[in-house]
């Protein structure tokens, strides 16, 4: 935790203990020599001791992307905080290229920031602080785009503290005070609906999925108000499965290890809103965070149950394990009755996500063409990546039912992300319906260029950039 210590300013600090250009031709004579050896060996960040009389304490230059494309400079701006983190410094001064339009001075914000992320909750001696970093803008009218990122880079961060928290101190009740604490920090409006109100209002999916814990399901909903007019709402809906046994469809030890990242879609949606209220985005946003936890016991839902969501929609239970569907079902059914006007979910949805596309890029889906093209440029610009799946009818024929309106799972292992985004997306109705299934991207198996293993925040900065986009449609 608290890893991102980034400001910006247009003042060149004296004598840093180390400083960071793009462009090795900006180096005293004395060190560029040791660094392009080492550039020629590979290296994308240098970092040397002063040699003789120097102003800083060491130098580093980074080998700047030859485009101006945002993921190149986020990942550049991970490496740049990780080979900070190596020397010992305790503040780092980065100048920003003067020709960097604002997309990649954002995306290099996020970078410094994410490649100083630690998570260090659990140590009871927590290892060396990672150097602060002073990124200097070229100009003022930079540095303000900058700073624009900055909340964005700490609503990363914080989606990570909650993903990467066990499910033992973040369970559906922990998960509703931190959703209290962001909304009394944050300045939004929030509505808890605990597990009993779901009940009578109808939420036969959310409800059942998690009554077999100690620790009951809610519907959570975070709002900000930016737009000042009555009318609709943006709607942002995620998967908070706090963690997934897969129920009496029990998964394995090793599918069940690291479920307690399974409510990484709420984590996504509230950091987001979070941000958006930071930056007084002049729109009207609402968070619908789905909690629960899918537990084993004697009252557990069972394969062949069929359920009742809000809006009506009988459910068959084939798989147990399906469960996010389910919560996102009547989270997403409730926004449409409350009068969204758009419903982009997030989740860690399928196992199938990771056959289809790796971990690169995130698979996303919608029902309008609009809203996909948002999302697309909305990840492009703050350099991250997804790629949009078909929506067939040809697809949608997999979760029929025989004898209910609609079935959890498709038919054997075929297209699984589909089925299950063509699954929430029945729960949208007519309205424009985006999703985004980060149940690869949202963990890292090992350390990579914007953090370490464990959660990565994935799709928090999309999601913030949609919302932005929006505001100016
Ligand atoms: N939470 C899992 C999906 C998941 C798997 C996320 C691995 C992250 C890593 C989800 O609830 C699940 O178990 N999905 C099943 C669906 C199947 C039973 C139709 C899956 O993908 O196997
Ligand atoms: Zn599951
Ligand atoms: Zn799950």
């Amino acid at each position: 935790m608290s890893g991102a210590r980034v400001t910006v300013t247009t003042r060149r600090p004296a004598r840093p203990e180390a400083l960071v250009v793009f462009d090795d031709a900006r180096l005293p004579a004395a060190v560029r020599e040791e660094v392009r050896r080492r550039f020629r060996a590979g290296a994308r960040v240098a970092v040397v001791p002063a040699l003789g009389r120097g102003a800083a304490g060491r130098f580093a230059a980074a080998r700047a992307p030859r485009t101006a494309d945002p993921f190149a400079w986020r990942c550049l701006g991970g490496a740049v905080a990780r080979a900070l983190a190596d020397e010992p410094v305790r503040r780092g001064v980065v100048l920003a290229p003067e020709r960097l339009d604002g997309d990649a001075l954002a995306a290099l914000v996020l970078g410094l920031s994410q490649g100083s992320y630690r998570f260090d909750r659990y140590r009871s001696r927590p290892g060396s602080r990672p150097p602060a970093i002073t990124l200097v803008a070229a100009t003022r009218q930079a540095a303000a785009r900058a700073r624009q990122a900055l909340p964005v880079a700490a609503a990363v961060e914080q989606a990570r503290d909650w993903i990467n928290t066990p499910a033992e101190d973040l369970g559906p009740s922990e998960f509703e005070a931190e959703a209290r604490r962001v909304a009394r920090e944050h300045g939004l409006s929030i509505r808890v609906l605990d597990a009993e109100r779901c009940r009578r209002l109808g939420m036969g999916a959310l409800t059942a999925v998690g009554r077999a814990s100690d620790d009951p399901p809610r519907l959570v909903i975070v709002e900000h108000r930016g737009a000042g007019r009555r009318g609709g709402f943006f709607a942002l809906a995620g998967k908070g499965i706090c963690f997934d046994t897969g129920g009496l469809d029990l998964k394995t030890a090793s599918g069940m290890e690291l479920m307690k990242k399974d409510m990484g879609g709420a984590a996504t949606v509230l950091a987001a809103v979070a941000a958006a209220a930071d930056l007084g985005l002049a729109l009207d946003v609402r968070g619908y965070l789905a909690l629960a936890e899918n537990a084993v016991s004697g009252n557990a839902i069972r394969p062949g149950d069929v359920l009742t969501a809000l809006d009506g929609t009988t459910i068959e239970i084939v798989n147990t394990d399906a469960e996010g569907r389910l919560v996102l079902a009547d989270a997403v059914a409730l926004a449409r009755r409350e009068g969204a006007t758009h419903v982009v979910d997030a989740a860690t949805l399928t196992g199938a996500a990771l056959v289809a596309l790796g971990r690169a890029r995130v698979p996303m889906m919608a029902t309008d063409d609009a809203l996909a093209r948002a999302l697309e440029q909305a990840a492009e610009r703050s350099g991250e990546k997804v790629w949009r799946m078909p929506t067939d009818e040809e697809y949608r024929r997999q979760i029929r039912s025989e004898i209910a309106d609609i079935r959890n799972m498709g038919k054997g292992r075929e297209a699984g992300v589909i089925a299950a985004g063509l699954f929430i997306a029945h729960f949208a109705g007519d309205l424009p319906w985006g999703h985004l299934d980060i149940s690869p991207a949202a963990w890292a198996e090992g350390a990579h260029d914007l953090g370490p293993k464990g959660a990565t925040g994935v799709m928090v900065s999309t999601l913030v950039e949609l919302l932005r986009a929006h505001t100016t449609t």
